[in-house]
């Protein structure tokens, strides 16, 4: 029999990679796990209750607001509120901050920045849609600002993501290494199933909405022409596949290789994809798995954010992908 080895389980064996943290981290880790297991309940019978479809609301990111986007929202808020060591969230459906340093989370130490439902737009037609979320520490000895929350990618101490798929998967890195952790529904229980996520250097699968290729920029109208060439030296032409979530996506790039882009596009010249909790914590993610995460030239990790819901243009994948696109993009700048 397979031994089973829980989030719980796991996150108290890794304690010891973090002398400095008396647990938090890890009650940290253990509450985004609990209100993923509700979020999951819920869109695994979204067709049964009232939670598929728009809430008629606009959100702060002129986006048609689904019902799921507010549920999953709300979830994650509580479980954070009432877990005692999150004193910030920066949610992609809320505007500004929320304070959560009061009573049991007043002196609690760390940001999360989350996307509580990655994908909306598949949410109705049963695509699979995910959560990802990005953990720092406040820097400042004071109570927790903005400031504390506009931290570069290269300052988050954790980040990970579900993804409510075929199966459901929590994957996640604190800067050791990636480990996914597969929703057995049967005990209630994450357990380990891909242990120590190793990207592959290569791979001949991209992902893009080329809806978009228009109004692309000439390096990747380059890039997306060199991927569909025939040359069986280079196991050419790839395969396209796009879900329309950044979360499956990527968790397919992950696993089988290939590479991610969301470049700039008319509609959104500075790129699509939210810096802090979409682009960050997978790119983390992607770099601890051996993989590449830029904008077209410069690493995601490195970019300072200046403004809570900044975009940026994505590329992200296996090294060797990415750097290809990447000479494209630059060389015909
Ligand atoms: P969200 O549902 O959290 O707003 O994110 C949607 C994002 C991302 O999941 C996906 O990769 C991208 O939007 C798809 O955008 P297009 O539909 O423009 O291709
Ligand atoms: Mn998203
Ligand atoms: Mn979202
Ligand atoms: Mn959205």
């Amino acid at each position: 029999m397979k031994e089973v080895k829980t989030l719980g389980q796991f996150i108290i064996e890794k304690q010891a990679d973090f002398p400095y943290a008396k647990g938090e981290l890890s009650r940290l880790l253990r509450d985004i796990g609990i209100a993923a297991k509700i979020v999951n309940r819920e869109v695994n019978k979204a067709g049964l209750v009232d939670i598929l479809g728009g809430t008629g609301n606009g959100n702060t990111q002129g986006e048609q607001q689904q019902k799921l986007d507010v549920y999953a929202n709300e979830q994650f808020i509580s479980a954070l509120k009432h877990g005692g060591e999150c004193c910030i969230v920066a949610s992609e459906e809320n505007e500004d901050i929320l304070y959560l340093d009061t009573g049991v989370s007043k002196n609690a130490s760390y940001i999360v920045a989350i996307d509580p439902l990655d994908g909306s737009s598949n949410i109705d037609v049963n695509i699979a849609v995910g959560t990802i979320f990005s953990i720092c520490r406040k820097r400042s000895s004071a109570r927790a600002t903005l400031d504390d929350v506009l931290q570069k990618g290269t300052m988050q101490v954790a980040a990970g993501y579900i993804i409510y798929g075929s199966s459901t998967m929590l994957v996640y890195t604190t800067g050791k290494g990636v480990n996914g952790f597969t929703l057995d529904p049967s005990i209630g229980e994450f357990c380990l199933s891909h242990p120590n996520m190793q990207i592959p250097e290569n791979g001949n699968i991209y992902a893009i909405n080329e809806g978009n290729y228009v109004h692309f920029p000439d390096g990747v109208k380059k890039f997306i022409k060199y991927c569909q060439t025939e040359d069986p030296t280079s196991n050419r032409p790839y395969i396209s596949r796009y879900t329309g979530s950044m979360v499956a996506d990527i968790h397919r790039t992950l696993i089988k290789g290939g590479i991610f882009i969301y470049p700039v596009t008319a509609a959104y010249p500075k790129g699509k994809l939210r810096l802090l909790y979409e682009c960050n914590p997978m790119s983390l993610i992607v770099e601890q798995a051996g993989g590449r995460a830029t904008n077209g030239c410069r690493r995601i990790l490195e970019l300072e954010p200046e403004t809570l819901h900044q975009r940026t243009a994505i590329f992200i994948g296996s090294t060797e992908l990415v750097l290809t696109a990447e000479l494209m993009t630059t060389a015909a700048e």
